[in-house]
């Protein structure tokens, strides 16, 4: 068997390749020994192959231990004889869907026919290849089966991003008793061994002893990742580049891979709330009555569009959709509480008073 990556920088371009004869199963053991070199030999030249296009290969003759490096490692695609010892390939492909589903697997077999091409492209191949094959046939099936896979990706991503961002999908809320918990379990602690509070802490070493707290809260597993994210993004108000750095290093998985996991989801914020939130609604009551020209003012006094923050820290920005106060309209909110028949003058006013009140509170 033999695996190998593209070197694109990225963890995930790799490729398995498993090319073991079709007739090994039929001969016996002295000669299965000769059998054995002579795919190591097939092996090598395959490796070298995929080497001189630039990608990482790594090779074995086993199934089984293709099948665990598979576990261990992710692969782009998964290069699979049809007939092996023990396992054949459509019992690869199956347990590749359960253990590597992102894989592309590609199949190569001796004796070709349509009925296998169909069954094996029906089971989840993403390509078939008939024996022997040039190095270009090869390499050609192999980037074309990324390609493939790629395509599929994105279309799912596309339609389940396009579900959450409308809302459609969300998150269920996070007990925020259990960071409370959490919490006071982290001073408990750090009262034992002597050291200061969380509370005596700087924001990123708070951030940091919580992030570990919330990680050993769901077992460092990755299928626990979404609510660790949840839980520290509640706690954070946000999930940091640090933080995502160290979960990564924590869950020994990639940070590409965690934040096109939170990307999904519009709950997620990636930059530093500010103090304060105002959401300017534009939904069609508010619109009719000025929220656009609100929304431009606010934007114009805080120099900041929907989505930022100012470089004080202090105001962060929403655009909503809707508010469900639609009779107050336009309406927008600073903090939660509802303000109705806003205008720009009035928004102005409280924003300043917030500023006032922000600077007697730091003197
Ligand atoms: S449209 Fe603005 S609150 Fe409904």
């Amino acid at each position: 068997m033999a695996a190998s990556a593209r070197q694109t920088g990225l963890k995930r371009s790799k490729v398995v390749a498993n090319f073991l004869s079709d007739q090994q199963q039929m001969i016996n053991d002295k000669k299965g020994a000769n059998q054995m070199a002579r795919n190591s030999m097939v092996l090598s030249s395959c490796q070298r192959i995929f080497e001189e296009e630039d990608f990482n290969v790594v090779i074995t003759t086993s199934p089984e231990e293709g099948l665990s490096l598979v576990l261990d490692t992710y692969f782009d695609v998964v290069l699979c004889d049809w007939m092996m010892p023990g396992l054949d390939g459509m019992d690869v492909i199956t347990r590749l869907e359960e253990t590597s589903p992102g894989s592309a697997v590609v199949m190569i077999t001796g004796y070709p026919s349509i009925e296998r091409a169909t069954e094996a492209m029906k089971r989840g191949a993403m390509d078939y290849v008939a024996k022997p094959f040039t190095p270009d046939e090869i390499i050609k099936a192999v980037d074309e089966a990324i390609q493939r896979k790629e395509g599929e990706e994105r279309k799912v991503i596309e339609r389940f991003g396009a579900l959450t961002k409308t809302g459609k999908i969300s998150l269920p809320s996070i007990d925020e008793k259990m960071l409370q918990t959490l919490s006071a379990a982290i001073d408990e602690r750090r009262q034992m061994e002597a050291k200061p509070s969380l509370e005596a802490l700087s924001e990123p070493e708070r951030l940091e002893e919580m992030t570990l707290a919330v990680l050993n809260k769901y077992a460092r597993d990755t299928n626990n990742l979404i609510p660790i994210l949840q839980a520290i993004h509640s706690y954070a108000g946000y999930l940091s580049y640090e933080t995502i750095g160290l979960i990564a290093r924590e869950l020994k998985i990639s940070e590409h891979e965690i934040f096109g996991t939170a990307s999904f989801y519009a709950q997620f914020k990636f930059e530093k709330p500010g103090q304060h939130l105002i959401r300017c609604c534009t939904g069609t009551a508010c619109f009719v009555g000025g929220g656009g020209v609100i929304l431009e003012a606010v934007e114009s006094k805080l120099d900041i569009v929907p989505g930022q923050t100012t470089k004080d820290g202090m105001f962060s920005l929403e655009r909503v959709a809707c508010l469900g106060c639609c009779a107050l309209a336009p309406v927008v909110t600073i903090d939660g509480e509802v303000y109705g028949q806003m205008s720009p003058a009035k928004l102005s006013r409280a924003i300043d008073k917030i500023y006032r009140t922000e600077s007697v509170k730091s003197d």
